[in-house]
């Protein structure tokens, strides 16, 4: 049977499969359901230095081709986040997401997170609809760079950074991460839902973050030109819900994916389906592991010259 393992950074999984933030990741219990029920690893919801309640609903709306969701970060805050893991036994393996305004809001949180006992951080650089956080500071080339460059100075922690695809350059924000252990492509695109029977919006907060699988060809597209451009770790996430989802972000260049719409058609088996799907792919077709087919296809077309 062929090797499905894989390495983020210095970060070696067991498998390839990982829950996105900010879907059934809001306690550590879910997490720890994720992880025993066959997530490789997981990456908590996003966590800000205070406490945050979020918008009025409605905050999700389900279209045609996928989900928009204007959530606005609710959270419990730094302190209470590092009160409810104090005992939790899979640090190892989660990823603690981390969104803030400002180099230092950044760094104090990463800080936290180390002291906490943890190892990796997620930067959300790229939530789409809450000022003054997410893709406002993820869209900066230049503040992207120094809060990553900090992190790396002032902590031990693995890096990885989360980037908007609601920018038109996003080969610039990869490399402004330079530092950084891997690359998350791609967080929601600003979308906008309208009800016409009432002519409202479909979300309190006007615009929203659209995810689910209309938007796996922008996450390709990304995941191809940022690896083609920078051989970088990266991990594809947008629209995934199959194993021949998956298939095709490594064949781009991803290294590891990362689920989480698919929950809304799906239950915990994704994980097993995914993982297997992977795992007949590589026997049927030759391979001995993962890390063979990662990139191919873009180093296929670089070789001939494309
Ligand atoms: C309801 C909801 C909440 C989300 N919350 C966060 C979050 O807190 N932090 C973050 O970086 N991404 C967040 N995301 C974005 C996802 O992690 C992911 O990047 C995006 O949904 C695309 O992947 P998908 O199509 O598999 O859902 C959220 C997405 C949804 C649908």
């Amino acid at each position: 049977m062929a090797s499905i393992s894989t390495k983020v950074g210095n970060f070696s999984i067991e498998n390839p499969v990982i829950l996105a933030s900010g879907i059934l990741d809001e306690t550590s219990g879910s997490i720890l359901r994720s992880l025993r029920s066959g997530a490789g690893a997981v990456v908590t919801k996003s966590i800000g230095i205070s406490e945050r309640a979020g918008y009025p609903t409605p905050v999700i709306s389900e279209v045609k081709t996928g989900l928009l969701n204007a959530v606005g970060l609710p959270n419990p805050g730094i302190d209470n986040f590092v009160e409810e893991y104090k005992d939790f036994p899979e640090k190892k393996r989660t990823v603690v997401s981390i969104f803030g305004g400002s180099v230092e809001e950044f760094v104090t949180l990463s800080r936290r997170v180390e002291a906490a006992g943890f190892d990796k951080v997620e930067l959300n650089l790229s939530c789409p609809h809450v000022q003054g956080v997410g893709s406002e500071v993820g869209q900066d080339v230049d503040l992207v760079e120094e809060i990553i460059n900090e992190i790396k100075r002032r902590t031990n922690l693995q890096i990885w950074s989360k980037l908007t695809p609601n920018v038109t350059d996003i080969v610039s924000l990869a490399k402004a991460s330079e530092k950084a252990d891997a690359l998350v492509l791609i967080n929601t695109i600003r979308a906008i839902g309208v009800e016409i029977y009432s002519r409202k919006f479909a979300l309190s907060n006007v615009v929203g973050g659209y995810s689910g699988p209309g938007i796996k060809p922008v996450a390709l597209r990304a995941v191809y030109d940022v690896y083609k451009e920078t051989g970088k770790d990266i991990v594809g996430v947008g629209g995934i819900t199959t194993w021949e989802d998956a298939i095709e972000f490594f064949l781009l260049g991803a290294r590891a994916i990362q689920v989480g719409t698919a929950f809304l058609y799906d239950d915990y088996r994704i994980y097993s389906d995914i993982k297997d799907g992977i795992n007949k792919y590589l026997d049927s077709e030759g391979f001995s592991k993962l890390e063979d087919i990662v990139g191919v296809m873009v180093n296929n077309a670089a070789r001939k010259g494309d």
